[in-house]
């Protein structure tokens, strides 16, 4: 998943590249390189760690790369070989002529390093990358002629590339190309950009040419040059991007993290306008394109989506056949597309991601959208690969989620799932109306009780201080906030490093059990409803073991006193929208327990936000 930056023109390269892959430090964040072309020599300077380390060596190399016209930028998240600074890109060829930084990964790599090395290539890093420069050097060597460098040797990779390639016997020009990785060229006036994503060149440009796999585009600072795999000339298709430059601020908070949760409730409300603005009114959701008949005989759906999006399914699955009665199947991306499945025209196939580059979901998207099924994407994306995949596509508008912990995306994607089951079920008629109009009703209501709750934080606070010790948590719950559990301790794994674990609460007694003593906390999520009881029963087989109890309620019951330590209260929902607020004291429990623990909140180890290898 790594970020790659490239720039031709002339400001001062060094900044252009760094401030770029700021702004993609979501995808990575273990080191970090730049190449630049300075008095017709490539140069190369890289730093292990953040992009602070990388800044500051910079600086002092100031004098040496002032009058740089080109350069390539690189931030990585580790695939192949350790996060140090021989791996780290940009890679050079033996002559060191030429550099280049990639995002993806080189399926093939192990044959061609050994067929370059029968060649005599040194390699010097464990990367999959260094192979591609020695290739590209080599079709150089024989062709002289560096694009066309680029398409022979590209012919020769197998998997997915994002690359940018410079070589200082080609003045000012950076050559960019892809295959299942994103990459998109910014259009400037006299200069030129490449990036993985729109924040690197926003600042810069709102004027944009994604390119297509295979595509390749010779980028001067007052030219672009499209092509495609067999060498035809293209005319590129310049896009207007719907983004503003954002400053990425905190706004005082002092993590994205905890801002992002805090915008939960203008994002439901954002997500409302325009197509629910009163429980009397019907849905408006124009953007399913399939047509009532084809909606009203809809007899299955497939949902694929990894982690917080995969939970997020499991409560659509939960909220569709609820309202619509219609059977959904929910599976992790990475499980469905290495199995026999059977979806088909009939069935309508979800794709739900927050990035909408997930690699997984993208290849599930893929090989359902080749069987014939209507391709729906959830996404936060709307200008991502899975949405140029969709036949309907709602983007969910959560507004640019900086920290690598999804927080409002999640409850964005929710909302998706509620207005499309809704939507169905005002189709099919297969709900009650009255039912219906309550649903509505208290969707709307939602923001302010959320609201509500972020005024009184500083319960879960105190008890995340009370908790932050603990090596392990197990999360119950039943019905549709078992997806919730796993939610809650995702979110806890991800940015504390704590062990922790969702069960459905009637599975406790079928194993995990055993674990249960007086150090580990067992937090019940007890929304009121169907199976209220059922997880209190639950809970006090968990206290019979003396678990350490912690309760997430909206009940006002004084009796879960006596059962539990900690008793953490939110307003009264519908059992149905009772994943949403039930989140958010998840979200927070996680942000604080890792904010006292002095982690890395926003950019916890080992992990990205957006997950472009499979
Ligand atoms: C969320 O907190 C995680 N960072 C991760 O599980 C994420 O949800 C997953 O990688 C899927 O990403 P997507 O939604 O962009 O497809």
């Amino acid at each position: 998943m790594c970020g790659i930056v490239g720039y031709v023109g002339e400001k001062y390269v060094p900044e252009v590249l760094t401030s770029g892959l700021s702004s993609l430090e979501y995808r990575g964040y273990d080191s970090s390189g730049v190449a630049v072309i300075t008095n017709g020599i490539t140069k190369v300077y890289k730093a292990e760690g953040k992009l602070q380390n990388l800044k500051d060596l910079l600086a002092e190399k100031q004098d040496e790369i002032k009058d740089a016209k080109v350069g390539i930028g690189h931030i990585r998240w580790a695939t192949h070989g350790v996060p140090n600074e021989i791996n780290a890109h940009p890679h050079t060829s033996n002559s060191g002529k030429l550099a280049v930084v990639h995002n993806g990964i080189i399926e093939n790599y192990k044959e061609l390093r050994a067929e370059l090395e029968k060649q005599g290539v040194v390699f010097k890093s464990e990367t999959d990358t260094e192979t591609v420069a020695h290739l590209v050097a080599k079709k150089y060597e024989k062709t002289n002629d560096l694009k066309e460098a680029v398409r022979l040797a590209t012919k020769e990779l197998e998997g997915a590339y994002a690359l940018c390639i410079i070589h200082q016997d080609v003045k000012d020009t950076i050559i960019a190309t892809r295959r299942n990785a994103p990459l998109l060229i910014g259009v400037g006036e006299g200069e030129n950009f490449a990036a993985s994503d729109v924040p690197a060149i926003i600042e810069h440009t709102k004027r944009a040419i994604y390119l297509d796999d295979n595509q390749i585009a010779v980028l001067k600072a007052d030219s672009i040059e499209l092509f495609d795999a067999e060498n035809n000339k293209i005319q590129p298709k310049i896009e207007l991007l719907p983004w503003e430059p954002i400053a990425l601020s905190k706004m005082g908070y002092k993590h994205f993290m905890l801002k992002e949760i805090h915008e939960q409730p203008d994002v439901i409300r954002n997500f409302l306008s325009g197509k629910l603005h009163t429980a009397d009114a019907k849905i408006v959701l124009d953007e399913v394109k399939l047509d009532k008949e084809s909606l009203k005989n809809l007899n299955r759906i497939q949902v694929v989506a990894c982690g917080t999006s995969l939970h997020a399914a499991l409560v659509g699955k939960y909220i569709i056949e609820e309202l619509c009665h219609i059977p959904v199947d929910v599976e992790a991306s990475s499980e469905y597309i290495y199995r026999t499945t059977v979806t088909d025209e009939h069935t309508l196939v979800i794709g739900v991601s927050q990035s909408g580059e997930t690699a997984d979901t993208l290849t599930a998207v893929k090989q359902s959208k080749a069987r014939g099924s209507h391709i729906l994407i959830i996404t936060n994306r709307p200008d991502s690969a899975m949405a140029r995949e969709a036949d309907s596509l709602i983007p969910v508008n959560a507004g640019i989620e900086v920290s690598v912990a999804a927080t409002k995306s999640y409850v964005a994607q929710l909302m998706a799932f509620y207005a499309l089951a809704i939507h169905l079920a005002e189709i099919k008629g297969s709900i009650e109306e009255n039912y219906l109009k309550e649903i509505k009703n208290e969707l709307l209501l939602l923001p302010q009780k959320i609201e509500l709750l972020l005024t009184k934080k500083e319960k879960i606070q105190k008890c995340s201080r009370m908790y932050s010790s603990s090596k392990n948590f197990i999360f119950i719950a039943r019905g549709i906030n078992y997806a919730t559990a796993l939610e809650g301790a995702l979110k806890l794994k991800e940015i504390s490093y704590i062990n922790a674990t969702g069960y459905p609460a009637g599975e406790l007694k079928h194993g995990p059990i055993a674990m249960l003593d007086e150090t580990l906390p067992v937090l019940s999520i007890l929304m009121s409803g169907k199976v209220y009881e059922k997880i209190l029963s639950n809970a006090q087989e968990s206290k019979a073991r003396n678990a350490r109890m912690i309760a997430l309620t909206d009940s006002t019951d004084e009796k879960l006193e006596d059962l539990f330590d900690y008793v953490l209260n939110v307003p009264h929902v519908h059992e149905l929208i009772s994943p949403i607020m039930a989140i958010i004291p998840l979200q927070l429990l996680a942000y604080y327990i890792a904010e006292f623990l002095g982690k890395d909140v926003d950019q916890p180890r080992n992990l990205a936000k957006s997950v472009t290898v499979e």
